[in-house]
């Protein structure tokens, strides 16, 4: 062994890599158990021996033996050794089977299968210098994004973001008109319009798949008569039907554009004089250091994998994932904005408020 390893260190950075390790040869698992209904099984039907989930969930036993064996071993369902059966703690159920949780994490899983599916392009890209669109992610990424990112926008957007913005809640209460730019699936157009029913919505994205998913979600939650989704880049939407918007959004989307800057010129040419464009990007400090953590270690991974190589895909100048509130709000004046400052956070979001 080279001398200068240290016994003790070595020793501490293996136990971090098996648990590393095994959460990563387990991410499969858990995807299987999220799409198979595993787990909403178990917080139903809960403690169940394999045999019993396997017949709620139409599965064999023999895998499923297996597979709750490695999601005891993790801590993701608990064993009663007495009664062998397995069962979700209230803590497991809200994390793993409850979609309207604010703590749900199904939609990672989707999100890290999609990133698996990228990682030969990446190699090559990582050798080239290329990109990779969202556009050409695989599907599980759009969809798991959508579920990765609602159980936060659920529980701050209506109740915390929009009322740390100055004169926005009065305003959309009474009735205004408001453009989600870079939408995705919609569900934070679908919020705001079913918390405003007297504004009017327009949801925008250029993937053409997610906003026909859009627009399906908005019939489903019956806000369609207000909420207008349109394939459309971020700088070329059209305004609010003839006049500018009160109130514009980005939701984690600033940062992936090809044209960030293009896109805070193009709000300001659609924006009402005393409107509000806030932008929700991922918490990060400025310095890479502030965000040596594990939230800053999920982010850093997705902005490799999926949003640096998405503004490379359009000669962007790929901001990152942990752009942090300085380049942003670079973006914002560069734009022509003349009032910027941080409104809001949660431990994975700044909220920011631009004014021209
Ligand atoms: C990380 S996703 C966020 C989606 C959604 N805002 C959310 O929070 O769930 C980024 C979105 O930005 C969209 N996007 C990226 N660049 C765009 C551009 N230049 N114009 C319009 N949409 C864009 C992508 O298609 C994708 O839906």
């Amino acid at each position: 062994m080279n001398t200068r390893v240290d016994p003790n260190k070595l020793q501490d950075f293996m136990g971090k890599a098996v648990g590393d390790i095994g959460a990563g040869m387990s991410a499969a698992l858990v995807l299987i158990g999220d799409r198979l209904g595993l787990y909403k099984a178990l917080a139903a039907h809960g403690p169940l021996t394999p045999t019993e989930l396997a017949t709620h969930t139409h599965t064999h036993e023999r895998y499923i033996r297996e597979w709750l064996n490695n999601q005891a071993a993790g801590g993701y369902v608990d064993y009663d050794v007495v009664a062998k059966k397995y069962s979700l703690s209230p803590e497991q159920a809200c994390a793993l089977a409850d979609e309207t949780s604010p703590c749900f994490i199904g939609g990672a899983f989707q999100i890290i299968a999609a990133v698996m599916k990228a990682e030969p392009r990446m190699q090559e890209n990582f050798r080239t210098g290329g990109g990779l669109d969202w556009c050409d992610h695989h599907h599980d990424l759009f969809v798991g994004t959508e579920r990765f990112f609602r159980p936060n926008y659920a529980g701050n957007l209506v109740a915390h973001w929009i009322p740390s913005l100055d004169g926005v809640v009065p305003k959309l209460v009474a009735g205004a008109s408001v453009a989600d730019v870079g939408c995705g699936l919609g569900t934070s157009t679908i919020l705001m319009a079913e918390a405003y029913p007297h504004s009017r919505f327009w949801g925008f994205d250029f993937h053409a798949d997610s906003i026909d998913l859009a627009r399906s979600r908005a019939h489903a939650a019956g806000v369609a008569d207000r909420v207008t989704f349109e394939t459309a880049k971020s700088t070329d939407y059209p305004d609010a039907g003839g006049k500018p918007f009160d109130f514009v959004t980005h939701f984690d989307c600033l940062h992936d554009m090809g044209d960030p800057t293009g896109a805070a010129r193009h709000v300001l040419k659609t924006l009402a004089s005393d409107g509000t464009w806030m932008i929700v990007e991922p918490f990060a400090g400025d310095a890479p250091e502030d965000n040596f953590n594990p939230v800053g270690r999920v982010y850093y991974a997705a902005s490799t994998m999926i949003c640096v190589p998405a503004s490379i895909a359009h000669h962007g100048p790929a901001l990152g994932a942990q752009a942090g509130e300085s380049t942003i709000r670079k973006v914002a004046l560069d734009g022509g904005f003349t009032r910027f400052r941080r409104a809001t956070q949660t431990p994975f979001n700044l909220v920011l408020e631009a004014r021209p």
